[in-house]
């Protein structure tokens, strides 16, 4: 069989593991050939999402959702999932996350002081995600089921997973517990993604969503977005402190577009927040939060354009984020430019038909684009917009009060050996504005 040449390595088994461990992205921008759309395109019969990601996550989100169900139940349930999080919801939700940050941040109460801006954007993100303190402990026990060791075996008997079976049970009730109370008490929060599972979906076969399944979608939807939007939040405000003259840039745009510093955050003004929504998209350019997409060969697979075939149980992988550094793609790719995507929209909408909504990310389903943080194809993300909605609120709320310079002036290397890849010491010095 014609297999793929293998790069070249000293160590038998370990093979390349450990170099492509420190430094990912030298490592596939050194032999980029077989693009992104292979993985991302792959016929369900060759590669499989669920299959690579199983073990990961199946004992963190529970049976009967996402990686545990055939690939067509996921397709229905991200549909769900996707008509829950509607411009109608996502237009209740502005106020909610901007009131939870307020509150968040009046915590930073000294006129200048040191922070550690990804431990608070950890913090921020579950708390304008679940709106809820309660759960905060029970899922940051769940969270340390959350390791790439759980990749590779199955179910090891790890402190951290007993402390995640016991987490998800407790999250499980948590949700089934309100579900029951609402129907008890017949108290209904409309704009709430888990009424709308509840009571709003049905699978093609005419059969509703169990309160297990609803719950177990729930947890998903959380952990999806909680450590993707806290390492992507915590990366823009390094960003930013790295390039401060930003900050009066942002309030300038917002007195332009809202009239004030003090007028109340919406859907519609949030959209026309150009500059904002820039931040985030070259931060996700260059800090994608996920880096390796990974799916499991499950028929021998011929690679399209060639006769190399990758045997079944290989492990297929790509990282978008080669192509999105790439200076093929974008001048100075490796500098932080938020203002480079005003030319870049311009140019590439023509040939884009699928990029649309651009005051909240760039919506493309497109795998030949060369900046894809929220992926491509059948297992594209659906909390992109929830995503952008939570960031730009939190960081508008955020540019009114406080200016932020980097502690020690050292940009933050980053940790590859994390699930997503976070800055190294993220220690920030915070002045407030008004000071
Ligand atoms: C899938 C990134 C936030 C829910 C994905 C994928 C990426 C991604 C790269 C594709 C994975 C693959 O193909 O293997 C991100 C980033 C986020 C974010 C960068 C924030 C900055 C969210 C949020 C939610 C969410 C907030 C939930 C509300 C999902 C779901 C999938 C997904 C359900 C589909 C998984 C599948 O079909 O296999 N995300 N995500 N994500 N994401 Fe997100």
């Amino acid at each position: 069989q014609n297999e793929p040449p293998l790069v070249p390595y000293w160590i038998p088994f370990i093979g390349s593991a450990i170099t492509m461990g420190i430094d990912p992205i030298k490592f596939y921008r050194d032999r980029q050939k077989e693009g992104n759309n292979l993985v991302f395109n792959a016929k369900l019969a060759d590669a499989s999402a669920e299959e690579a990601y199983r073990s990961l996550t199946v004992p963190v989100f529970g049976k009967g959702v996402v990686y545990d169900v055939h690939n067509s139940v996921l397709m229905e349930q991200k549909k769900f999932v996707k008509a829950g999080l509607s411009v109608e919801n996502l237009r209740a939700y502005i106020p909610m996350i901007e009131m939870e940050t307020k509150n968040y941040l009046s915590r930073w109460n000294k006129k200048s002081d040191v922070q550690d801006i990804h431990k608070a954007m950890a913090e921020l993100i579950i708390l304008t995600a679940s709106r809820c303190l309660l759960v905060a402990q029970i899922f940051h026990d769940l969270d340390g089921g959350f390791k790439p060791i759980n990749f590779l075996f199955d179910d090891l008997p790890l402190p951290s997973n007993r402390l995640r079976d016991k987490a998800h049970v407790k999250m499980r009730h948590f949700f089934i517990d309100i579900m029951k109370h609402r129907r008890d008490t017949g108290k209904v929060d409309s704009t709430d993604v888990m009424q709308y599972l509840a009571t709003n979906c049905q699978y093609k076969s005419g059969r509703s969503l169990t309160d297990m399944e609803v719950a177990h979608i729930m947890i998903a939807m959380l952990m999806a977005g909680q450590h993707t939007s806290s390492t992507t939040s915590a990366w823009a405000f390094l960003y930013l402190a790295w390039n401060p003259e930003l900050f009066d840039k942002l309030r300038q745009e917002q007195i332009e577009i809202l009239g004030s510093l003090d007028a109340p955050l919406t859907y519609d003004s949030l959209k026309q927040l150009t500059l904002h929504n820039n931040i985030v998209r070259e931060t996700l350019r260059l800090r994608p939060p996920i880096l390796h997409i990974i799916r499991k060969v499950v028929r021998d697979m011929t690679i399209p354009g060639t006769t190399y075939v990758i045997p079944k149980d290989a492990y297929v992988q790509c990282i978008p984020a080669i192509t999105a550094r790439s200076d093929e793609f974008f001048e100075n790719a490796e500098e932080f430019n938020p203002y480079r995507w005003k030319d870049y929209d311009l140019q590439n909408k023509e040939h884009d038909d699928d990029l649309v909504d651009y005051g909240f990310g760039a919506l493309s389903a497109s795998a030949r684009s060369p900046v894809l943080p929220f992926g491509a194809g059948r297992h594209r993300c659906i909390g992109e917009p929830f995503a952008y909605v939570q960031i730009k609120t939190i960081l508008a709320t955020f540019v009114r009060t406080f200016n932020l310079e980097l502690h020690n002036n050292k940009f933050p290397e980053c940790d590859f050996t994390t699930m997503m890849v976070q800055p190294k010491h993220p220690m920030v010095k915070y002045t407030r504005v008004d000071c």
